[in-house]
């Protein structure tokens, strides 16, 4: 007998600080009215780790009624106190993890998380993804402790692709992550950071690995209107929707590479006009 699929809202980068007060009060009418049998945000709730984008995020969040997985996003850590973002760095995102739930067991399918922001790095920008050996431990010892049968999705901030097409290092152990996963069978890797969607296959030294990122739902877009990710996770595989309030088809809503980061895509140059000069005349002589 086939199983009815299971609803997950994929949520990202919403940057409390920042947010799209429309497209949010949009998707909790859709959550309201829908009932996902879970939502999942994949990391930059807030702006800049504000006490106070914190408390509105932990707000907006309580409002819910499905369980919610949440992962430290880069701007989830303080931004403008140094000492804090050494000594204590997820102290502020502590009041969120108190409201969701770190790992989901839901009927036949398993949310299980998967750290990639770092308090700081040997290199700049601190902002992009790495992997470290305990992330990856501590996920995939999470992996493994599943019941036989059990299917899984892993939920990070940054997408775990290493390197884009001119050789640039995006997410550090990016390449050794997403083989560990494709080696269990994982169904797909959720993330957010870029703030544009994609739902791609990266071919690893173990096989392939789903690869589904979500848009954002603030202010800060990148080339597409503020979205979230519907899931349907049947016995055929996940099928994903791109939900947005402008009405874009998912597959125009979808990128088809990896960026760097959430900056918008550099234009072509715009052509200068030719400026009219005006011949310089000598003033008349009286
Ligand atoms: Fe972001
Ligand atoms: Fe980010």
């Amino acid at each position: 007998m086939t199983q009815r699929p299971t609803i997950l809202f994929h949520l990202s980068d919403i940057h409390f600080g920042l947010e799209d007060t429309l497209a949010l009060d949009w998707v909790e009418r859709c959550i309201a009215e829908e009932k996902p049998a879970a939502i999942c945000i994949t990391g930059d709730l807030t702006m800049r780790a504000r006490h106070r984008e914190f408390t509105a995020a932990c707000r907006w969040i309580a409002a819910l009624g499905p369980p919610v997985t949440v992962e430290v996003g880069n701007h989830d850590m303080p931004y403008f106190n140094l000492i804090e973002r050494f000594v204590d760095p997820y102290r502020r995102f502590r009041a969120i993890e108190s409201l969701v739930e770190k790992q989901l067991d839901l009927p036949g399918l398993a949310i299980v998380p998967l750290k990639t922001a770092t308090r700081a790095q040997w290199r700049f920008p601190w902002s992009n993804g790495w992997v470290t050996a305990r992330a990856l431990r501590e996920t995939l010892a999470a992996l493994d402790a599943l019941p036989a049968g059990k299917r899984a999705i892993v939920t990070a901030h940054h997408p775990l692709t290493e390197r884009d097409p001119k050789g640039k290092r995006l997410t550090i152990n990016g390449n050794q992550a997403m083989a560990e996963l494709a080696r269990r069978k994982v169904l797909a890797v959720l993330s957010g950071h870029v703030h544009d969607a994609f739902d791609l296959t990266q071919q690893t030294a173990a096989g392939p690995l789903r690869m589904i990122g979500a848009g954002t739902l603030s202010k800060r877009i990148r080339s597409s209107p503020p979205s979230f990710n519907l899931l349907s996770v049947g016995d055929a595989g996940i099928a994903v929707t791109v939900r947005n309030l402008e009405a874009v088809p998912t597959p125009a809503m979808q990128i088809d590479q990896v960026p760097e980061n959430a900056l918008p895509p550099r234009q072509p140059e715009e052509p200068v006009a030719p400026v009219a000069t005006v011949p310089a005349v000598d003033p008349p002589v009286h």
